[in-house]
Formats: C-alpha cells, structure tokens, sequence
C-alpha cells in the first residue's frame, strides 16, 4: 500500500483514522485526503498533520459522487488504496433532509466503486475498505448482540443509506471481483467530533451554561468506542483482515444515554473545579427522535480473534480525555461555533 485515499479525511473519523496512520501505524507512503468540505468538514482538523508530513500528506477538494474527478484522483495520485469514509452521517439531519444522505452515502458510494473498478482493472494488489455503521442492524431489546450475520434491518434514512452502500460494495466484490472489505462500528466519540453529536454536544452546551437536551426517557442504549480505536480497528481491517470478509468493531461498553451525560456532567465539574452536581441541572427532556433505536449493541469477537485487535482506551478514560481535548482546542472549538454548528443548533433547538 503506497498511496491511500482517505475519503472524508477531514471529517471526525477520517481525520482521526488519518493522523493514527501516520503518527502511530508506521504507514510509510501518501495519504491522499478526498473531502467535499460539506458542513462537517474542517480541514483545520489535520492543520498540523499537513505542516508535519509536507508531501506526504495530499488534500484533493472534490465531491465522491463526481465521477470524473474521482478518476483523475485514481490515475494521477496511483492509488492503490481506499478508506471510505465520505458521508453524510447525523441521524437527525437525516430525518430532516434525507436526500443529501442518498446522494453521497449511496450514489457517491457507487461512484468510488466504479472509478475504483476502473482503475483496478488488471489489479488484485489492491484494496477498497469500506467504513461502514452498526445502525445497519436496526435496534435491539434488552439483551442480544449485533453479529456480523445479523440480517440488515436499517430505521432510518441514514442507516438505511449505509445498509445499501454496504449492498453495493459487497456486490463489487461478488460481482467484478474487486478486492474489498467492510466495518460496521457502533458510536465512536473523541477530538474533532463535530458538535452535533450526543458527547461533544453536551460538553459544549455545558460550557455555554445551555440546557442539556435528552430525547425521550434518555434510556436508549449505545455502545461506545473511542475514535483512535476505531482507527486501529480499521487500520487491522486494511492491513491484515481477509478481502470480501466484513468485521464488526464496538466498545462492548453499552451506556444509555442517561449514564453518558452523568458520566459527562460529573468529569466536566470534576475538570472545571465545580460542585459535583453543578451540570446536571442543565438536564433537559425534550421530545423523543423519530423512530428512534432503542438499543445497540455489538459482537466484536471475530476482529479480535482474527485479528488481534483490541480497545485500548475505557470508556472512562475516553470520556476524561475528550473533556480535556475539548477544553484546551478552544480555536478549533469556536472556528465549529462560528459556522455550521450555530446554524444548526440555532435551527434545531429553536424548535422543539
Ligand atoms: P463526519 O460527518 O464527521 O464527516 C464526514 C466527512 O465526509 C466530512 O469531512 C465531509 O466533508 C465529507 N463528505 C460528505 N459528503 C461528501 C462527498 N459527497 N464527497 C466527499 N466528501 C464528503 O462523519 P464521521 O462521524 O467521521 O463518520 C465517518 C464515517 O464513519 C461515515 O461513513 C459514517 O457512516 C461511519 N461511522 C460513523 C460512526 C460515528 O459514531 N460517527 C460510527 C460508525 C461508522
Ligand atoms: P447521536 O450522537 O446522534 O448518534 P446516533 O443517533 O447515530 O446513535 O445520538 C446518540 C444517542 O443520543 C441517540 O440515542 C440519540 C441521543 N441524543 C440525545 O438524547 N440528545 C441529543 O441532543 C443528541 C444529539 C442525541
């Protein structure tokens, strides 16, 4: 693997996946960074990244449903290599507007598939991973696990466009042969989580001194992994999992939601010198997400078996880290702040 693109490199995930490949796998070659540059795109995210790596580091701006530039990417950088990571990827934005979410997760899916198809036409020493949700798997009850043969049962517009995206690239694979493999991972959270999110939502919402925001009951289950994790877990996926094979990643750390912004309330009062109950008073219900999945939880033991792999950060520590990650990035946080965040926010809460 020489030159890998990285689609949606400047998201939260790509732009975690990216700085772990280089700062920590050993990767020796070019990571070639794909991004539309939509709302939760922030190239400020790998600023350094692109100061420390020089030509080792490329940013292409352009769309992965724009057929024509994905294969000049291809051709001119040599790819040998993707991550997918190119999405749109909030639940509820998705329930809002669901066609952008068609768009990219499903029409720009395709359209990578193709230009890699293209591009790789005499080649086996090549490899397409898809980076994939566990939301595919629809929600569960109070006990059972998400396995990588659970039949896909997607809610959601969102889950519903990476349910078909991930279709597609298992049909590359049966069909033309192309070399791929899949992740589906449950919730991820860490540095450069754009604040939309449940986690870095909260914590931002506490600085502000703003009401805390919990759906319904605040019992919904997810499972939580921290993002450089996931990062390891798919850098495993990539460089020794077997092509046409799919691997569920989790943080066999299942919270409901409620435990989550405990948890958060009490580090964030513990890392601001404030009474232990300070931020919980900030908790508010408000109406329930539509069709919204009651509980996630995922079966991640064939990636550890076959692959070695293993979480390394508990939740604990992730969620302290990510406080402290919050609180000292003040530049990037306002730069969020100032633009896309605040229209939403500003849109979303003001009427509910
Ligand atoms: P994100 O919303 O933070 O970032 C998405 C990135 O994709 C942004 O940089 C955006 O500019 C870019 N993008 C969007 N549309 C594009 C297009 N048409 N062409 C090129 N670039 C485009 O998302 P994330 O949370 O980092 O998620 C990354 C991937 O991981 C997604 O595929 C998502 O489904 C998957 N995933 C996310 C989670 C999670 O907890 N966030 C868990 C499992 C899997
Ligand atoms: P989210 O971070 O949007 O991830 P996903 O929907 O992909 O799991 O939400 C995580 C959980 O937190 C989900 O059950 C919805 C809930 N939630 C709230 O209660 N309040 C909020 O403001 C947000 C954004 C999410």
């Amino acid at each position: 693997m020489k030159n890998l693109m990285v689609t949606g490199g400047a998201g939260f995930i790509g732009s975690n996946f990216i700085r772990y490949v280089l700062d920590k796998a050993g990767f020796q070659g070019r990571i070639i960074n794909v991004d539309k540059l939509t709302y939760a795109g922030n190239p400020e995210s790998l600023a350094d990244i692109a100061a420390k790596y020089g030509k080792r580091y490329v940013f292409v701006h352009a769309d992965i449903c724009d057929r024509a530039a994905m294969d000049k990417v291809f051709s001119e950088q040599e790819i040998d290599a993707v991550a997918h990571f190119a999405a749109e990827s909030h639940v509820d934005r998705s329930i809002l507007g669901p066609s952008e979410f068609i768009q990219t997760n499903i029409v720009g899916t395709f359209t990578l598939l193709e230009a890699a198809r293209a591009a790789w036409k005499e080649r086996q020493d090549v490899r397409f991973h898809h980076v994939s949700t566990d939301e595919v798997y629809g929600s569960l009850g109070d006990t059972g696990l998400f396995h990588e043969d659970t039949p896909y049962d997607p809610r959601s517009p969102y889950s519903a466009s990476k349910a078909s995206s991930d279709h597609l690239v298992m049909a590359y694979l049966h069909t033309y042969g192309l070399p791929v493999t899949l992740s589906n991972c449950s919730n991820n959270y860490g540095p450069y989580h754009f604040p939309e999110k449940l986690i870095p939502l909260m914590i931002l919402n506490m600085q502000d001194g703003k009401p805390l925001p919990v759906y319904g009951d605040g019992r919904n289950v997810r499972d939580w992994l921290y993002v450089e994790d996931h990062a390891s877990g798919i850098w495993a996926v990539m460089t020794k999992g077997k092509t046409g094979e799919k691997y569920n990643i989790g943080g066999e750390s299942e919270k409901t939601n409620l435990e989550v912004v405990n948890t958060l309330c009490g580090e964030m009062a513990a890392a601001t010198g404030k009474d232990k109950d300070f931020y919980k008073k900030l908790i508010t219900y408000v109406k329930d997400r539509p069709g919204h999945d009651r509980r996630y939880a995922i079966d991640c033991s064939k990636i550890k078996r076959e692959l070695g792999w293993k979480q390394s950060v508990s939740f604990e520590q992730g969620i302290r880290a990510t406080i402290e990650w919050y609180l000292s990035h003040a530049k990037w946080v306002e730069g969020v702040k100032s633009g896309a965040y605040k229209t939403w926010i500003d849109k979303n809460y003001s009427e509910r």
